[in-house]
C-alpha cells in the first residue's frame, strides 16, 4: 500500500487529504473560505493567501488525524503547484516543501486540471485486484485501468476543458475556453440575477423551479468540428436580456421570481447543451467508448444526467466524480500523486508555484 499526503490551496479551498493506492480515501478535509469572500461577489487573492496561512497546519493535522495515520506511514507528499493564484499556490507549495525535507518524504507536483480530470476514479478502489506490491506490473492493474483511455470534461471556474486522458499521467487537450470557463458563466450570470456567491449551486436551486426552454439562449459552437468552448457570449445575453438591450442595470427589479427562474433554468439548459454536444463531438472524433466528467461544475445533477442519458443512448461508459470529489479538494491531488510517483515523476525543493496548468 502506497500512501499520499495531498495539499490543495490554489484557490479558495484549504485541503488536506489521506489517499492509498491512488483512489481508496482515507481522510479528506476541506476549510471552505466562501464566508470570507461572499461579500465582494468573488474570490480575493490577498485574502485567500492570508486565509491559508492560518488554517493550513490545523488542516493538514486534522487530514492525518482523521486517516489515523502517522509519519511513518506517509510515503509521499503531494501538492497543488499549478494553475491558480500564485500567492494561494505558494502557501501550499511552501508547507509541502517545509514537510517534505522535515518528514524526508518525496515531493509530487500535481496540475490542478488534471487531477480533475483524474477525480472520477476515485472511489473505483473497490474494484482493485489484489496484486502483490513487489510486482513490477502491479501498475497495471489499479483500479482505474479500466476507466481508461476515456474523454475526460473538466468544468471549473477557471476552465472549460476536453481531455483524452490515455492514463493518469497521460493526458491531452482536444479543445479549451476561449474566454469564460463554464463555471465562471455560472458565478457571473447569479450576480446579473442577484443571486449569492458562489453562483453555480445557487443557479441550479432556482434552475429547479423555472422552465428551461423559456428564454432561447445562444449556443455558441464555434465551428461544426471545433472542441473549443466560449461562454461570454451567454453571460451578456442574460445580461440584456434582464436589462434591456444595450443596458447593464435596472432590469433586476421588473422580474418576478417566475421569470427568474426562468432564465435560470434556460441558462444552465443552453451551457449544458452546449457541454453535451461538444463532448459527443470528440467522442466522434476520437472513437473513444468512454466519457468522465470532472471539476466544481460536475456538481450540477442536470448536467450529470443530461451527459449520462447522452452516452447511454449512444452506448458510451459514463463516470462522473463522486460529489465529495467536484469542488476543490486534496483527495484528488493525493490520488493522482500517486500515479506520478509509480512513474518516478518527483520535484525538489526548488518547485515553484505557476499561475498557468501544463496543458491548459
Ligand atoms: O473546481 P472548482 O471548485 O474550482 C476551480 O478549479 O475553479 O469549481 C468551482 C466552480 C464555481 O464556478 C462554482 O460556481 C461551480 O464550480 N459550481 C457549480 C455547482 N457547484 C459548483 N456550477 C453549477 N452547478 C453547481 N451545482
Ligand atoms: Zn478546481
Amino acid at each position: 500500500m502506497t500512501t499520499i499526503l495531498g495539499i490543495e490551496t490554489s484557490c479558495d479551498e484549504t485541503a488536506a487529504a489521506v489517499v492509498d493506492d491512488g483512489c481508496r480515501v482515507r481522510s479528506n478535509f476541506i476549510a471552505s473560505q466562501v464566508d470570507l469572500h461572499a461579500k465582494y461577489g468573488g474570490v480575493v487573492p490577498e485574502i485567500a493567501s492570508r486565509a491559508h496561512i492560518e488554517r493550513l497546519d490545523a488542516i493538514i493535522a486534522e487530514a492525518m488525524d482523521r486517516a489515523a495515520c502517522s509519519v511513518d506511514g506517509v510515503d509521499a507528499i503531494a501538492v497543488t503547484n499549478r494553475p491558480g493564484l500564485v500567492g494561494a499556490l505558494l502557501i501550499g507549495v511552501t508547507a509541502a516543501k517545509t514537510l517534505s525535507w522535515a518528514w524526508d518524504k518525496p515531493l509530487v507536483a500535481v496540475d490542478h486540471i488534471q487531477a480533475h480530470a483524474y477525480s472520477p476514479a476515485i472511489g473505483l478502489a473497490d474494484q482493485i485486484q489484489n496484486e502483490p506490491q513487489t510486482s513490477v506490473r502491479a501498475d497495471k492493474h489499479h483500479a482505474s485501468d479500466s476507466l481508461w483511455p476515456a474523454i475526460a470534461l473538466v468544468v471549473s471556474g477557471g476552465h472549460t476543458s476536453l481531455f483524452m486522458v490515455k492514463s493518469p499521467i497521460e493526458i491531452e487537450v482536444l479543445g479549451a475556453t476561449t474566454d469564460d470557463a463554464a463555471g465562471e458563466a455560472f458565478d457571473k450570470v447569479a450576480t446579473i440575477l442577484g443571486l449569492p456567491y458562489p453562483g453555480g449551486p445557487a443557479i441550479e436551486r432556482i434552475a429547479r423551479q423555472g422552465n428551461p426552454r423559456a428564454v432561447d439562449f445562444p449556443r455558441t459552437m464555434l465551428g461544426a468540428r471545433s472542441l473549443d468552448f466560449s461562454f461570454s457570449g451567454i453571460k451578456t445575453a442574460v445580461l440584456y436580456h434582464v436589462h434591456g438591450h444595450g443596458q447593464t442595470s435596472g432590469g433586476l427589479e421588473r422580474l418576478s421570481t417566475t421569470e427568474l427562474a426562468d432564465i435560470a433554468a434556460s441558462f444552465q439548459a443552453a451551457v449544458i447543451d452546449v457541454l453535451v454536444r461538444k463532448t459527443m463531438l470528440a467522442v466522434g472524433q476520437t472513437g473513444m467508448n468512454t466519457v468522465v466528467l470532472g471539476g466544481g461544475v460536475a456538481a450540477n445533477g442536470a448536467l450529470r444526467s443530461a451527459l449520462e442519458e447522452a452516452c447511454t443512448e449512444r452506448k458510451l461508459r459514463f463516470r462522473a466524480v463522486e460529489r465529495a470529489y467536484c469542488t476543490d479538494n486534496a483527495a484528488m491531488i493525493a490520488a493522482l500523486g500517486y500515479h506520478q510517483l509509480q512513474a518516478g515523476d518527483l520535484v525538489g525543493l526548488d518547485l515553484d508555484a505557476y499561475p498557468t496548468g501544463v496543458l491548459v
